[in-house]
């Protein structure tokens, strides 16, 4: 399957002081064509007597974001024709009755790639059931495994956003190369993974990855062509740390309350979107940008794992 020909053509989104406009990374776009690219190639291996790719989730507890995202990736696998299995358990299950599950996962041939949704509650070692899912079936990338082998550059299961924003860079026709992109946070799951995978030949950007404790982080920003916002706060990328031009990637998601919805709350992302768009050369809206890409990434994972792309 190749999904990276295809390149969107970006709505305009404001006027620039230059005349000049910002054009939005419609993520659910994009996600959205993935998704039916998925299909397709499903409906091909099947109808060619090969099997519907099976994924299986675990959650554990009763979280409420966790339930959100693991709905939707029930339902993601639906758009994809997968099969999906989701295994639910109370939050009192012990960690040995865990591991037992993931042994069970492990095992079983018809499932061909499977996540046990994080957090978990506070008395089970998240890195010890991480270790145990077989590296083979870790959808989720989470895996030391899989994390060493992208880190030198062979072929292993990507944790699903970082893959996801490269997607967008690379569908969106962002330049990369040469180009100095500031990342900001150092997540195992988003911020050590992506500046990896921006300095990987081929994308070869210069990397700067800040934190809590950096002392320059503003002025890094400030320099960048590309900034990656993953630091978990709300509108932190104000307008004064943006090089007008610049490309912006938000992956915050945080619910701030916003009494004009009916819900109560909104998606806020570590962008200030109104303060920072206008100065943007390109985008992602939150909602809309990177969150339905990382979904969209666990199916092409799990298609990987049912071809057996990366190990036998
Ligand atoms: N919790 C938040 N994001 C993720 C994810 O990508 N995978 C899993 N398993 N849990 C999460």
């Amino acid at each position: 399957m190749n999904t990276s020909s295809q390149n969107h053509s970006a709505p305009s989104l404001t006027g620039r002081a230059g005349g000049e406009s910002v054009s939005l990374i419609d993520g659910k776009a994009t996600a959205a064509t993935i998704k039916a690219e998925i299909k397709e190639e499903v409906e091909r291996i099947v109808a060619a007597g090969g099997k519907r790719p099976h994924l299986a989730a675990i959650l554990v507890g009763h979280d409420g974001g966790s339930e959100t995202y693991v709905n939707n990736k029930v339902r993601a696998c639906e758009e994809c024709g997968f099969r999906s299995t989701l295994l639910r358990f109370e939050d009192d299950m012990t960690e040995e009755a865990l591991l037992a599950e993931v042994a069970k996962l492990n095992a079983d041939a018809d499932i061909d790639g499977f996540i046990v949704q994080l957090p978990l509650p506070r008395h089970i070692d998240e890195q010890k059931v991480i270790e145990a899912i077989d590296y083979r079936k870790d959808v989720d990338g989470f895996h030391p495994i899989n994390v060493g082998r992208m880190a030198i550059g062979l072929p292993a299961f990507i944790s699903a956003t970082p893959k996801g924003i490269l997607e967008l860079l690379r569908r969106y026709g962002v330049e990369t190369s040469g180009k100095k992109c500031v990342i900001l946070g150092r997540s195992n799951i988003v911020g050590k993974p992506m500046s990896q995978l921006m300095m990987q030949k081929g994308v070869d950007a210069t990397v700067t990855v800040c934190h809590s404790r950096s002392k320059t982080l503003k002025d890094e920003c400030r320099a960048a062509d590309i900034i990656i916002a993953a630091i978990g706060q709300p509108a932190f990328v104000t307008a004064d740390m943006v090089k007008p031009g610049a490309v912006i990637i938000d992956v915050g998601t945080t619910r701030v309350a916003d009494a004009t919805r009916a819900r109560g709350w909104r998606l806020q992302g570590d962008v200030d979107f109104q303060a920072v768009a206008p100065l943007a050369s390109q985008i992602t809206p939150v909602p809309g940008g990177v969150g339905p890409m990382t979904i969209c990434m666990l199916m092409q994972n799990t298609l990987a794992a049912a071809r057996h792309e990366y190990y036998d």
